[in-house]
C-alpha cells in the first residue's frame, strides 16, 4: 500500500515530541493509556493559557475571586452532587475480545482485533449497555474498606460550591459575583483519544458565577458571548468556532441550559468549553445534605435567595491543543517549506529568541547581555548560537516564537539589534534601549495573519 502523507494531527503529535511540548507518560515502560507529560515548551504553553484565562476571568474583573480547593474531598460531596449516582457513560463489552466501548460512540470506535470494522460489526457479540461511573476511586488512611473510599474530583466546581459561604463571609463579595479555579480533575474515560483532546487526567479552568435567580438568563448569555470572544481575542480562527446549544437530552444532570464553544478539529467539531446554567442545583443540594444555610441575604433589599450559577468550564490542555492546531501552518516559500506556529504572542511558550550572528568578536557576550535584560523584564527568552541564522529562525518558527533578535556588527558598533517578526518575516533595526517597549508594543499590536 502506498505510504500515506502525514495528517495534520500526525504532524502536531510529531512536533510535540520532537520539540519537547508533549511526551507519552511512562513512555519507557510502554506508556499508560492516553496519559501525557508536558515537556519544557509544553509546560510554558500551559502556563500562558492559564495566565490568559486567569487574566480574563479574575484579574481584569472586579466581580470574580480565585480559589484553590482540594482534589480529594469528603466522599459524601459526590453523592450530594449527583456524581456517584449519575456521572456515568453507557458502556458495552465485546464478549470475544473483551474490549469495552461507549455505547453512544460506537460509530467512532474500532474493533481492536479488526480495526477496519466497528465493534459488533466484527465477529464479536456486544453485551447490553451498562452504566460505568467515570470517577476514580481511592482510599484515604491506612485501612482499605468501604469506609475509607474517596474519589479524585471529576470537576473542580464542587470545591467552589463547598466554599461559597467561606468566600461570601471573608471576601466582601455579593451576587452577581464569581469564584474561579484552575486545577486538575480526573475521569476514567473508557474511550479517550485524539492525543490530548480527551485524557483521564486533565486541568480545568472553571468559574462559578453566582447571580440572583431572575438574572440567570442574562448572565448565561453574557458568559456564552464572553467565552466565545476570548478564543477569538487569542487568535483562534473565528471560521472554525461555533457556539452550540445543547439539546435537552444532552444536558448534564445539574443543568437547565448549556452551550458549547466548539472548534472544528481535524477529526471533526468538538467541545472546547461548556457554559452551563446550573441553577441553584448544587447549593440547594449541599444545603439539604449538610443543614448549612447557603442562602444569600441582601442587606440592602432584605431579599433572601439561593443564587443561580452560570458556569464557564473548559479544559486547559484542550485549549492548548486547540491553540496549537489552529496556529499550525506548513508555508510554501520560494526555496523550501517552513513549519510555523502563528501563536498569539501571549500564548507563545518563548517570546523572544536571541542569536549572536557569529560566535566571536564579542557578539555572544553582547547577546547574553540582551537576553539578561529581557529576562529581567519577564520575557521568556531562548538563547541560540548554533548553526546558520536561517536555520535558527526555522527552529523558532516551528515552536511559535514571535520575535528573533540578532546581535551583529551593528549591535557592537551602535547598540542596535535586528528584530525579525515570525509571521511576516520582516526585519527591523531597534536600539537596545528601546527593545523592551518595542516588543511590548509589537505583542499588543499582533493580529492573526
Ligand atoms: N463542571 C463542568 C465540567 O466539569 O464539565
Amino acid at each position: 500500500m502506498a505510504k500515506q502523507p502525514p495528517t495534520l494531527m500526525d504532524s502536531i503529535v510529531s512536533l510535540c515530541k520532537r520539540r519537547g511540548f508533549i511526551f507519552q507518560a511512562s513512555e519507557i515502560y510502554g506508556g499508560i493509556g492516553n496519559t501525557y507529560d508536558y515537556g519544557p515548551l509544553g509546560v510554558e504553553l500551559l502556563r500562558r493559557v492559564k495566565e490568559a484565562w486567569w487574566g480574563a476571568m479574575v484579574t481584569e474583573r472586579a466581580d470574580v475571586v480565585g480559589l484553590d480547593s482540594a482534589i480529594i474531598q469528603n466522599p459524601k460531596v459526590w453523592e450530594t452532587s449527583g456524581h456517584v449516582g449519575g456521572f456515568s457513560d453507557p458502556m458495552v463489552d465485546c464478549k470475544k475480545c473483551k474490549g469495552r466501548f461507549r455505547a453512544d460512540k460506537l460509530e467512532d470506535a474500532r474493533c481492536p482485533e479488526k480495526p477496519s470494522k466497528r465493534p459488533g460489526e466484527c465477529d464479536g457479540e456486544l453485551t447490553e449497555p451498562r452504566e460505568f461511573n467515570l470517577m476514580f476511586k481511592t482510599h484515604v488512611g491506612a485501612l482499605e474498606g468501604s469506609a475509607s473510599v474517596a474519589y479524585l474530583r471529576p470537576e473542580t466546581a464542587q470545591g467552589i460550591f463547598l466554599n461559597f459561604k467561606n468566600v461570601l463571609e471573608s471576601s466582601r463579595v455579593k451576587p452577581p459575583f464569581g469564584i474561579a479555579q484552575i486545577g486538575k480533575s480526573f475521569r476514567n474515560e473508557i474511550t479517550p483519544g485524539n492525543f490530548v483532546f480527551r485524557t483521564r487526567e486533565f486541568e480545568q479552568g472553571e468559574m462559578e458565577f453566582f447571580v440572583p435567580p431572575d438574572e440567570d438568563e442574562t448572565w448565561y448569555k453574557h458568559w456564552c458571548q464572553a467565552r466565545f470572544q476570548w478564543y477569538i481575542d487569542y487568535g483562534i480562527d473565528p471560521a472554525k468556532l461555533r457556539l452550540r446549544e445543547h439539546d435537552p437530552k444532552e444536558l448534564a444532570h445539574y443543568a437547565k441550559a448549556t452551550s458549547d464553544v466548539e472548534y472544528e478539529y481535524p477529526f471533526g467539531w468538538g467541545e472546547l468549553e461548556g457554559i452551563a446554567n446550573r441553577t441553584d442545583f448544587d447549593l440547594s443540594r449541599h444545603s439539604e445534605a449538610t443543614g448549612e444555610n447557603l442562602v444569600y441575604f441582601d442587606p440592602q433589599t432584605k431579599e433572601k435567595y439561593t443564587p443561580f450559577v452560570i458556569e464557564p468550564a473548559g479544559g486547559i490542555n484542550r485549549m492548548a491543543l486547540t491553540f496549537m492546531i489552529d496556529a499550525y501552518e506548513e508555508q510554501q516559500l520560494e526555496k523550501d517549506t517552513r513549519v510555523v506556529l502563528h501563536f498569539h504572542p501571549e500564548i507563545a511558550p518563548i517570546t523572544a529568541a536571541i542569536f549572536p550572528l557569529v560566535n566571536k568578536e564579542g557578539m555572544p557576550e553582547k547577546a547574553q547581555e540582551v537576553a539578561a535584560t529581557l529576562r529581567k523584564a519577564r520575557f521568556s527568552v531562548f538563547y541560540d548560537d548554533k548553526g546558520a541564522i536561517g536555520r535558527r529562525y526555522r527552529r523558532q518558527d516551528e515552536v511559535g516564537t514571535p520575535f528573533c533578535i540578532t546581535i551583529d556588527g551593528e549591535t557592537l558598533a551602535n547598540d542596535v539589534v535586528t528584530v525579525r517578526h515570525r509571521d511576516s518575516m520582516q526585519q527591523e533595526n531597534v536600539p537596545i534601549a528601546e527593545l523592551v517597549p518595542y516588543l511590548l508594543e509589537a505583542k499588543g499590536n499582533w493580529k492573526r495573519p
